[in-house]
Parts: structure tokens; C-alpha cells; sequence
């Protein structure tokens, strides 16, 4: 017998990532660099990937927190040798799975030079190997990805780009302070289809003061034109320490209605999965199979390399983070310090509430076997089987994967806030 429950947020910006990267212009372009050998242990197991964090922004957009910076494109070149020797000093023995995903994101990594991209690469292919790398993804803005830049990175292997639109109209774009306008869009969109990219994922934002849902509407009819293979729909979020958190405290900036949230949450599914989308997982949406196969490393608690400054990593069991502060890594690279400026154990709990939280937005689930880890532990199942009572309807378990129903999606922060096991009842969980 089911027990009521009442809603509360609908949250659906959750994006990780975190590193970073950069060039010289002493290669040939065009020449892939990607090798047949594969990572150490070839009878490997796990699978994983790398993020590289590209921290440069022509100008910063007053809604995100993403480490990025205006104005300091001049130390681009400076940049990518430090990150090129962070690979070969750092990465080198720190990766004990083998590399399926690269993930060159951002700050605006359409801002390197492909030479640069190309000199990474190189440097990743002989510390880690990229022979077995599958997808290799690289974060562009519209209007800063001229058609030779894309095309330079296609044949250096580059084969998934993520656009980022955000919206096609004008008023939206100008309230984000995007400096790109449609036109922008649609021309960068085409550039990277005529440079052979044949997997681009647009991302897009909704839940913008003073935007409508017929807006929002529009901008997803726009969307489902280009036909991208892959779309991320992003709920604005108000980040702490952001531009736009200011204006919110000082009153100036009212956000939408948590009501409007959930409504622009519910048509992007609709008008998504009737246009041939698959809602893989809340905010991201594949036609034909094209899921990001390096998010997904993250939304199943698989590991990654993070390179670069504010970049995290994650190698199994603990996580690791390196100097936010671009000038504080070119200085630590100069003293040859290594950028980690911090890591940490995670405990089984621990691994079992990311688990949890980040599977319960993936349309496959979370497998709950062996109780997350817990194994036979008490506390956990009398609270697991308690939630499970509670968030009836809103979950299914089936076998042994738990997931959101289509009921459940609307209630992801507090089904994933309930099933994770209270800290109160870790230390005595065993
Ligand atoms: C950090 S950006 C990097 C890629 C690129 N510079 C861009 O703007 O598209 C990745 C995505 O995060 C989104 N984003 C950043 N801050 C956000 C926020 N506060 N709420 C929702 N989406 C946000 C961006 O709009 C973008 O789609
Ligand atoms: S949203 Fe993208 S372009 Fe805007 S500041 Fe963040 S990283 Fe830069």
C-alpha cells in the first residue's frame, strides 16, 4: 500500500565536469594522432574517461559558475604546454582503467587553436592511450568556432561537438548576456555539419526571467529542426556567487515560479520524446543511440582523469581536485608542484548516495544489487524498504534496478534526497 507523498523540486541542472587544457602551433593539422595501443592492462575491466577543463571565455555569462575567464586568451599557448605537462607528469600511472570518452570542455574550448587540441592529444595518446576511445567531445559557442577551426578538429578525430545555443531568442539570449544571436546558431550549427561532424549536441536553457512557456515551446520547434543527435535542456539555476545571485538577493531579478519550472520540465519531454528523442536521462536527450557516453561515465560513478584547473577526477573510489585558479596551476607548473590541490576516500555510503542520486535521473536506473554496496546491512534496507513505501508510484524496482517512474521525474532532488542513507544512520549502518 502506497503512502502519500508530497512534491517538491524538479531540479534538472545537474552537470559535471571539471578540467581543462591547450596548444602551440607546431602541428600539422589534419593528421590523426590516436594510436592502436591501448591503455595499460588490456584485459581491463573498467571502462573511463578523461576531461580536459579549457577555462577561457571571450566574455563570462552572468548566470554560470563554470570556472572560466575573460581576457586572459593570451596565455592560451602557456596554458596547453602546462596542461600537456600536467598529462605527461600527473596522468602518467593514475589511470588504471581503459579510456573510452574524451571530454574537452569548458569555459569555450572552441577557443583553442587546433594545433593545441592536436598537441594534447598526442601527449594523452602516449601516457593513458586513446586507442580504445570511442567519443571524443569538444564544447563550442556559436559564433566562436569559425568552419576551418571545426573542420581542423574533426580530422584530428575530435567526432561529438556540443553547441552551446541556449536559446534562439534574442530577448532570452540577452538576458543571459550570451553574445552570440540566432543567426549565430544556426551558422556555427551548419559550419560543424558541413565539417563532417555527424554527432552534435545542442545544449539549451528554459525557467528564464520573463521567458514564456510558449517561448520555450518555440525554441525546443526550433531545436527539432536542426535535428541534432543529441540535446541537453538545462532549468536555469541560480549559483551561488554568480551575477545573477546578486541580482536575485538585491531584488532585481525575479525567478520563474517553481510551478513554471515544472511546467517548461514537463513540454521539454513531451515535445522531445514525440520528435524521436530518447529521455535518457532528465536533462539529456539521443535519437538513434547518440547518448554522451562521457556524462554517462559520471552519472554511473565510473572513473575519469581530470586535467586543468578547477578539473576533478574520480578513480574508483576516490575523488581528487586540482587548483581552481588559473594563474596558481601556471605557477605550480612552473615550480613542477603538481595542480591537485585536494582528494578523498569515499566511503561505501558515500559511493552509494551518488549512485543513487545521479541513477535515479538515468531512464536505465540504479542497480541496487548487493544493497548499493551495503551489502546485507540492516539500516540500509529497513531504509531503503521504507522509501521504497513512501515514493510509491514515483519509483519502480524491477529485478534489481531502481528507477523514477514517468510520475517519479518531476521529484527527483527529493527521491534522491530521501533514498540516500541519512548521515545519522551511517555510523551505525553495519
Ligand atoms: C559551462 S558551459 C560550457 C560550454 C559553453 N561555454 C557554453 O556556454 O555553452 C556548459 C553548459 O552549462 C550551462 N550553464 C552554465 N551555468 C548554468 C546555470 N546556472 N544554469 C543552467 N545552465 C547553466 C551553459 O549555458 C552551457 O549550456
Ligand atoms: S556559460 Fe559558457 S560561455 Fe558563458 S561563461 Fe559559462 S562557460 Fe563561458
Amino acid at each position: 500500500m502506497c503512502s502519500g507523498v508530497k512534491a517538491n523540486s524538479s531540479s534538472t541542472f545537474v552537470y559535471l565536469h571539471g578540467v581543462e587544457m591547450f596548444p602551440e602551433s607546431t602541428v600539422k593539422r589534419g593528421r590523426r594522432i590516436i594510436s592502436n595501443h591501448h591503455s595499460p592492462g588490456s584485459s581491463v575491466q573498467a571502462t573511463g574517461g578523461v576531461y580536459i577543463h579549457v577555462p577561457f571565455c571571450h566574455s563570462k555569462c552572468f548566470y554560470c559558475d563554470f570556472y572560466s575567464l575573460a581576457g586572459r586568451e593570451d596565455v592560451i599557448e602557456l596554458f596547453i604546454e602546462c596542461l600537456e605537462r600536467e598529462v605527461r607528469r600527473v596522468a602518467a600511472g593514475s589511470i588504471s582503467w581503459s579510456v573510452d570518452t574524451l571530454y574537452i570542455g569548458g569555459g569555450t574550448p572552441s577557443l583553442l587553436p587546433p594545433a593545441g587540441v592536436e598537441r594534447l592529444m598526442h601527449a594523452l595518446d602516449d601516457v593513458v592511450g586513446l586507442g580504445a576511445v570511442t567519443e571524443i567531445t569538444l564544447e563550442a559557442n556559436p559564433g566562436e568556432a569559425p568552419a576551418e577551426r571545426l573542420r581542423d578538429y574533426r580530422r584530428l578525430g575530435v567526432n561529438r561537438l556540443s553547441l552551446g545555443i541556449q536559446s534562439f531568442d534574442p530577448a532570452v539570449l540577452d538576458f543571459l548576456g550570451r553574445v552570440h544571436g540566432p543567426k549565430d546558431s544556426q551558422r556555427t550549427f551548419a559550419a560543424a555539419r558541413q565539417a563532417g561532424f555527424d554527432n552534435i549536441s545542442v545544449d539549451l536553457i528554459f525557467n528564464v526571467p520573463g521567458q514564456s512557456l510558449e517561448q520555450w515551446q518555440a525554441d525546443l520547434e526550433r531545436v527539432l529542426e536542426l535535428q541534432p543527435e543529441h540535446i541537453s535542456a538545462y532549468s536555469l539555476t541560480v549559483e551561488a556567487g554568480t551575477g545573477l545571485a546578486e541580482a536575485v538577493d538585491a531584488g532585481e531579478v525575479i525567478m520563474p515560479a517553481e510551478e513554471t519550472d515544472y511546467r517548461m520540465f514537463t513540454a521539454t519531454r513531451e515535445l522531445l520524446t514525440t520528435g524521436g528523442y530518447s529521455a535518457y536521462e532528465a536533462s539529456n536527450f539521443a535519437r538513434d543511440g547518440r547518448v554522451c557516453r562521457h556524462n554517462l561515465h559520471y552519472w554511473r560513478i565510473e572513473p575519469y582523469l581530470g586535467l586543468g584547473p578547477a578539473a576533478h577526477g574520480f578513480d574508483g573510489s576516490s575523488r581528487y581536485w586540482n587548483v581552481r585558479d588559473l594563474d596558481e596551476y601556471l605557477r605550480r607548473d612552473a615550480a613542477r608542484e603538481s595542480p591537485r590541490s585536494g582528494s578523498e576516500n569515499l566511503t561505501v555510503e558515500q559511493l552509494a548516495n551518488e549512485r543513487l542520486a545521479f541513477g535515479l535521473r538515468l531512464a536505465e536506473g540504479v542497480s541496487v544489487t548487493n544493497g548499493l554496496g551495503f551489502g546485507s546491512s540492516g539500516a540500509f534496507r529497513r531504509h531503503f524498504a521504507a522509501q521504497l513505501q513512501r515514493w510509491c508510484g514515483k519509483v519502480e524496482l524491477s529485478g534489481t534496478q531502481l528507477r523514477a517512474t514517468p510520475a517519479g521525474v518531476l521529484f527527483l532532488d527529493s527521491l534522491a534526497a530521501d533514498f540516500m542513507l541519512p548521515a545519522d544512520q551511517q555510523a551505525v549502518n553495519r
